[in-house]
């Protein structure tokens, strides 16, 4: 084994074609056991349904170095119920849940000399994914799916590294009350870059989105989900049925419980009650915590901190994840799971 030749520390959120993926096909009424492969593109006639329709979900986790020189992933049983949940809204045969641990494990050990070093900041991200890879020219689910996990070594998702970044309130939707809001469906994504270019154009790093209902409570922002810390220093994390179960946010708060020993309170946050909070951040495997530090809507705008340091609960936060992330201080059981 030896490691690319990378400049580590200063790689990007980037896609880099490592050696090995995984792939498995449904075929009539079962997945296959699947295997690794070379190559990184994938065939597929011009009428497969995910090409049509959009019948597609996806994930997203990383595996670390750590300082004694083994690989560790973070904690993907939930990925697996995840993907699960979301093949299920999807009508996609649901991939089992062990097997998708395992062909994680077999691609991060296939592709070992990507796995960033001990130390670096950067990470090695897996994205697991599920197509309608069968022809449908009517509108139903595909007659054939397709499982892949490819994997790619990154550094911070939002460019110029770990700094705060500045957000706009989207004046659109990204989910419908009762749609896939909470699933990881590849159509959210689309729904949402019109309101993230906008952004984008506007100056901003990245929007954010209101309940689709009442556009007054806080949802999530594209990518991630957000979070607040209140004047004493206390947890607020918004609830509602259209956001995505971020893993990065449900081990946040139950570290901010049990290791910080912060107050956690989980509730719907209305929009006019966030320039009352002290801190906020964006949350998720790729962005980890991303301060926050200015939110427009309109002609108003929400200052945390500067733009130039981040806030001191989500710093405190953030290392206690990324230390815990890489098994530099014990992480509750069954969250570091290494890739023997
Ligand atoms: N919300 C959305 C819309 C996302 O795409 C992501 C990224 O996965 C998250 C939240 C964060 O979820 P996680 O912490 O599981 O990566
Ligand atoms: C992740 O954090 O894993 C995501 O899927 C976010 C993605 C938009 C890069």
């Amino acid at each position: 084994m030896s490691k690319k030749n990378l400049d580590w520390s200063n790689i990007p959120f980037d896609y880099v074609v490592t050696d090995k993926r995984f792939e498995s096909h449904w075929k009539e009424g079962a997945w296959d056991a699947g295997g690794l492969t070379d190559d990184p593109t994938m065939h597929l006639n011009e009428c497969a349904q995910v090409l049509q329709y959009s019948q597609c979900c996806f994930e997203g986790l990383k595996a670390y170095e750590t300082k004694e020189g083994n690989i560790v992933i973070f904690r993907p049983d939930l990925n697996a119920q995840r993907m699960y949940d979301s093949e299920k809204r999807l009508e996609i045969p649901p991939y089992d849940k062990d097997q998708f641990v395992d062909a994680v494990k077999t691609v991060v050990r296939a592709n070992a000399d990507w796995v960033p070093p001990y130390g670096s900041g950067a990470s090695l991200y897996i994205r697991p994914f599920v197509i309608g890879s069968g022809i449908m020219i009517g509108v139903a689910p595909a007659p054939e799916f397709t499982f892949r996990i490819f994997s790619t070594p990154v550094g911070p998702y939002f460019k110029g590294g770990v700094r705060p970044i500045s957000v706009m309130v989207a004046d659109s939707d990204r989910a419908a009350p009762r749609g896939t809001g909470d699933i990881k469906a590849g159509l959210n994504y689309a729904m949402s870059l019109s309101t993230v270019m906008a952004a984008h154009r506007a100056g901003f790093d990245d929007c954010i989105y209101l309940d689709p209902a009442t556009q007054t409570t806080i949802e999530e922002a594209s990518g991630a989900n957000i979070i607040f810390i209140d004047k004493d220093g206390g947890l607020v994390v918004p609830k509602s049925n259209s956001i995505l179960p971020s893993v990065t946010r449900r081990s946040l708060v139950d570290m901010a419980k049990d290791t910080l020993g912060m107050k956690v309170t989980e509730r719907v946050v209305r929009y006019d009650e966030i320039k009352d909070f002290a801190e906020c951040g964006l949350c998720g495997t790729a962005a980890v915590i991303a301060p926050v530090y200015k939110i427009t809507k309109g002609s108003d705008e929400i200052i945390y901190g500067s733009s130039s340091e981040i806030t001191p609960v989500l710093a405190k936060m953030r290392k206690t994840l990324t230390d815990m992330q890489v098994g530099d201080i014990p992480a509750p059981e069954g969250w570091v799971v290494p890739v023997e």
